[in-house]
């Protein structure tokens, strides 16, 4: 069986994840189904936690970026692991709230928070806002007054890095629809601002480069950026900066041919770095922040389907469909994702038979991964395994065609219970008049 996440064992021909038999649990729940595991989860937020404090200081800390994956669970697992969350919308604040957790530890992000998003934030109490724009600092500091509150910020900047990842998850560069770019001048003129606003304190900045990277290198150049800027603002206004949140981006594992990424040591060479950088600016080192959302739960999760059928297109190409797709899965479609794919009652048989694994909504674009291989007699009935889809997966799905989303199982250890359970086609039709 491929080597993809430590998680994942072939016994007896037959899948396990997280310890569990996956045909067992296809067979309680039904498909298709989203299955998580809990002690995956806890060991990746651990992983950011102590790194984060044992390299970049005490008061360093990760903020998980619920986009990944969003659920009262989550909430639950991360905030008893002293993660903190960043929600880009009223709908993420409202589940943490929903699930207990700790607002003054929720960052309000997103590029275009109206009034009501404010006020909504404001009332559930979120520690900070992120703040994108000159309107939204205006607006905030508007607010803010006729509550008689002073809300903490961070502002976000650009700082002119271009990632090689693909397009659609590119943020840092200074032509990007985010935040206030350093070198034009956006982001100084926006600090004297915010340091102008009575009832709004800032307390540092913030910036995200991009997602799915694997090189530590563009993390360690936004750190350089993030503190010449802290230093130039010092000198400019007498400012000086608590906090940089160097936002998300670690990459995962969706391929055994993808490079294996050791988050501590990378933590600790941007910290060295971050440190380093300090002193030479003599400036007095900032908390950290980091913003993980894929590398905490992409690979807590795999997606269970059945085959429904198989064609075999003499001298053109095999089809395997399966009973979801793009609606439980868009991102091959949106950013020509591939995943890893076992058969999950076959492991033993080898897999030569090559085909496109497909989705049952009704576009030819709806392909849940082409190129992959299963066993030469997949057959309808057969359950198949997609891993590594515990990020952006459930969080980006649809009800495309009018299809229930599928139930979110959490494993932890001999129990399993739901998490989410499965849409039913009445909830989808609840709200039509
Ligand atoms: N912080 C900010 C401000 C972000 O915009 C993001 C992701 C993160 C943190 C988390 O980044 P991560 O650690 O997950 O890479 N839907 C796309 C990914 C979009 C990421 C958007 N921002 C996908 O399915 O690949």
């Amino acid at each position: 069986m491929i080597n993809l996440h430590s998680n994942l064992r072939n016994i007896d021909g037959v899948l396990h994840f997280g310890g569990r038999n996956m045909s067992e649990i296809a067979e309680k729940y039904g498909t298709p189904l989203y299955v998580m595991d809990e002690q995956t989860i806890r060991a990746n937020c651990r992983t950011y936690v102590r790194a984060m404090k044992k390299y970049f200081g005490e008061s360093s800390y990760p903020c998980y970026a619920s986009k990944a994956c969003c659920f009262k669970d989550i909430y639950r697992i991360i905030g008893s692991e002293g993660m903190s969350a960043d929600c880009v919308s009223c709908g993420e604040i409202y589940t943490a709230k929903s699930a207990g957790f700790d607002m003054s530890k929720i960052h309000f992000h997103s590029n275009s928070k109206n009034d009501y998003d404010i006020n909504y934030a404001i009332d559930a109490g979120v520690g900070y806002f992120v703040v994108d724009n000159l309107e939204e600092l205006f607006a905030l500091n508007d607010i803010a007054g006729k509550r008689n509150i002073r809300q903490k910020i961070l502002l976000r900047l650009t700082p002119g890095i271009d990632t090689h990842t693909y397009e659609a998850v590119r943020t840092g560069n200074v032509d990007s629809k985010f935040g206030f770019p350093i070198e034009t001048g956006a982001a100084q003129k926006a600090v004297k601002k915010a340091l102008a606003c009575e009832n709004i304190e800032l307390k540092g900045y913030h910036c995200h480069i991009g997602s799915q990277l694997f090189d530590s290198d563009v993390f360690i150049r936004a750190a350089d950026i993030m503190i010449e800027f802290t230093c130039k603002m010092r000198d400019k206004f007498n400012y000086i900066a608590e906090e940089i949140d160097l936002g998300g981006g670690y990459g995962v594992r969706y391929h055994e041919s993808d490079p294996i990424i050791d988050i501590e040591n990378n933590i600790r060479l941007v910290a060295d770095r971050f440190h380093k950088k300090c002193r030479t600016m003599n400036i007095t080192p900032p908390a950290v922040i980091l913003e993980p959302g894929r590398s905490i739960v992409a690979d807590a999760g795999i997606t269970l389907y059945t085959v429904g059928n198989v064609k075999r297109i003499e001298g053109y190409k095999n089809y395997v469909a399966v009973d979801g797709g793009m609606g439980d899965n868009p991102r091959n479609l949106f950013y020509g994702s591939t995943y890893s794919v076992l058969s999950v009652e076959n492991l033993n048989k080898p897999a030569t038979f090559l085909c496109d694994l497909v989705g049952r909504f009704c576009e030819s674009g709806d392909v849940v991964t082409p190129n992959i291989s299963l066993p030469e007699d997949v057959k309808r009935g057969d359950k198949v395994a997609v891993l590594t889809t515990g990020a952006y997966n459930f969080s980006m799905s649809s009800n495309y065609n009018r299809y229930p989303r599928p139930a979110v199982i959490m494993i932890d250890g001999d129990t399993d219970r739901i998490s989410v359970r499965q849409e039913t086609i009445e909830d989808i039709i609840s709200r039509d008049n």
